[in-house]
C-alpha cells in the first residue's frame, strides 16, 4: 500500500464520519465478508429532493472490520448522500473508496463490503433484512435489520441467533 493511500486512510479512520447505528433508519443492510470474516452494518436515511426524487438524506455505518473498510464507509457515506438509490447502486466500491485512492487488490475486498452493505439497505425487498423491524423500531431502539436481535452490531452478534436465521453474506467476483 502506497504511504499516500496509507496516509489517507489514517486520515479517515482519525476522524471517521458518519459512525453509529441511526435511531430514524428508513433501511439497513449487513454483509460479512467471506475474504476476512469481517462485518459491517450500515443505515440509511431518505428524503425527497427539490425535484421530486427520493434521495438518501444521510447514511451511517458500524463495522468489525479493517481500517481501510473503517476509512471506505466513512467516504462513501459522505459520497452518497444527496444521491438517488439508482445512482448509488450503480457505485462500485473501488468508486465509494475514491476518495481515498486506489486501493491495492488485497484491500479491494474492504471496499467491496462497504459496496455490499450499501446495497444491502438500498434493495427494498431483496431480503426480510432490509426491513426495519417494528419491534427494534421502537423508540430507544433503533430500526435494523432481520438479522440483528440488538441495537448495535455488537449487540446483535451477542444474541441468541433467530430459528433459520442467516447472515447475509455480499459475494462479489473481483474484476
Ligand atoms: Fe476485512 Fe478489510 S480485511 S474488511
Amino acid at each position: 500500500m502506497s504511504d499516500s493511500l496509507q496516509q489517507r486512510i489514517l486520515d479517515a479512520i482519525q476522524n471517521p464520519k458518519n459512525v453509529g447505528e441511526m435511531q430514524n433508519a428508513d433501511s439497513v443492510g449487513t454483509v460479512g465478508s467471506a475474504d476476512c470474516g469481517d462485518m459491517l452494518r450500515m443505515w440509511v436515511k431518505f428524503r425527497e429532493d427539490d425535484a421530486g426524487r427520493k434521495v438518501i438524506d444521510r447514511a451511517t455505518f458500524q463495522t468489525f472490520g479493517c481500517e481501510t473498510a473503517i476509512a471506505v464507509a466513512s467516504v462513501a457515506t459522505e459520497l452518497i448522500a444527496g444521491k438517488t438509490i439508482e445512482e448509488a447502486l450503480s457505485m462500485s466500491g473501488q468508486e465509494l473508496a475514491a476518495p481515498l485512492g486506489a486501493l491495492p487488490p488485497m484491500k479491494i475486498h474492504c471496499a467491496q463490503l462497504v459496496e455490499g452493505a450499501l446495497r444491502s439497505a438500498l434493495t427494498p425487498g431483496a431480503s426480510a433484512e432490509n426491513a426495519p423491524s417494528p419491534a427494534l423500531a421502537a423508540p430507544g431502539g433503533v430500526a435494523t435489520d432481520g438479522a440483528a436481535k440488538g441495537a448495535t452490531l455488537l449487540e446483535s452478534f451477542a444474541a441468541p441467533a433467530a430459528p433459520g436465521r442467516k447472515v447475509k453474506v455480499a459475494l462479489k467476483p473481483q474484476p
